[in-house]
Parts: C-alpha cells; sequence; structure tokens
C-alpha cells in the first residue's frame, strides 16, 4: 500500500508546496515513486485553489523542481485514517503549524506528526514542537529567504528519505 506524507505550513503556498516538490524527487531519485506520494496542505484556507506564491515557483524552477499546484487546507477529518486526505507522515514546517496539527487529532493520531527540520541529521535530538527546528515563513521576506527555505528544505529531506525504508516498514 502507498506511503503517504503530506507537508503542512500555515497558507500552503510557500513552505510546503517547496517541501513537496523537494522530497518527491528525492523520493523519485531513491527509486521509491511508485510506493511514496506526497502532497501538501495549510492549516489555513486564504488561499485554497491558488497556485504556490511567485516567488516560491521561481525559486524552485531555479533549482531544478517541478511542481503543479492548488492550494489546500489541512481539516481535523483528514487526521482519521478512512479519510482520503490522511497522511502517513505529517510533516509540519514550524512549531505552530505543529501545535495546529497537534491540537486538532485526538492522542492515537499525534505519532505520525512531525516537524519537517527534525529529519535534518544536523538537528538531531531536537523535539517535535522546539522553534528551534522551524522553517522560517518566508512571506514577508525577499527572495533570498525563499532560498535559504529550499536549502533548510533539502537537508532535511535527505535524512528523510533515508529514513523511508524503516517508516515505511513500521507504519
Ligand atoms: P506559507 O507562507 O505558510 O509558507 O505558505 C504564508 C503564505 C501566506 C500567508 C502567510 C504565510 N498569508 O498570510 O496569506
Amino acid at each position: 500500500m502507498t506511503y503517504r506524507i503530506t507537508t503542512v505550513c500555515l497558507g500552503n503556498i510557500c513552505r510546503s508546496p517547496m517541501a513537496e516538490a523537494v522530497i518527491r524527487a528525492r523520493v523519485n531519485d531513491a527509486g521509491l515513486a511508485d510506493r511514496v506520494v506526497v502532497n501538501s496542505a495549510g492549516t489555513d484556507g486564504w488561499h485554497i485553489g491558488e497556485d504556490a506564491d511567485p516567488r516560491a515557483l521561481a525559486t524552485l524552477r531555479d533549482a531544478g523542481y517541478d511542481l503543479d499546484h492548488r492550494g489546500r487546507q489541512f481539516v481535523a477529518a483528514w487526521h482519521d485514517p478512512d479519510h482520503p486526505n490522511y497522511g502517513d507522515l505529517v510533516l509540519a514546517m514550524d512549531s505552530r503549524n505543529f501545535a495546529t496539527l497537534i491540537e486538532m487529532a485526538d492522542e492515537p493520531a499525534h505519532h505520525r506528526v512531525h516537524m519537517m527540520r527534525s529529519f535534518d541529521p544536523a538537528l538531531a535530538g531536537i523535539p517535535d514542537g522546539d522553534p528551534r527546528l522551524d522553517v522560517p515563513d518566508p512571506w514577508y521576506g525577499g527572495m533570498q529567504d525563499f532560498v535559504d527555505v529550499l536549502a533548510m528544505l533539502e537537508r532535511a529531506s535527505a535524512g528523510l528519505v533515508a529514513q523511508l525504508p524503516g517508516l515505511m516498514s513500521r507504519r
């Protein structure tokens, strides 16, 4: 059965679509494309149906990533294993997204929710929910902030995909 990864930020137009594109590329590189699906959502609904932010798209394109995106909102029902948008692994971009995802889930669902950067080997040992694992929101920033976000996501994605076979076998 397919292993489902959902990346989550606030608006689903900057960080989580970028994370989705980078993880999908690394999953393809690892030869896992037929066993893993990656998608994204926001904890808020302001950008439902919209394309990703032009700065996120430009940063991805310049680094060789593809993305076809329509904004979605993560709602509590997605934590139900029978829901079509249920994810085996739900990756929060920052500590605020993490807290929102945990608040809307019953305790048995919590083990699926982690922070994206908890998979960066250089940050091992920092607990989920700790702001030191935040991917900073680039929405009010400039192009360099998007480039910095991409570098963080690339480090975390490499660590994540190295751990994927183990995660998939423990599901
Ligand atoms: P994201 O960034 O959570 O990385 O997609 C944001 C996008 C939009 C807004 C905030 C953050 N906004 O306020 O509309």
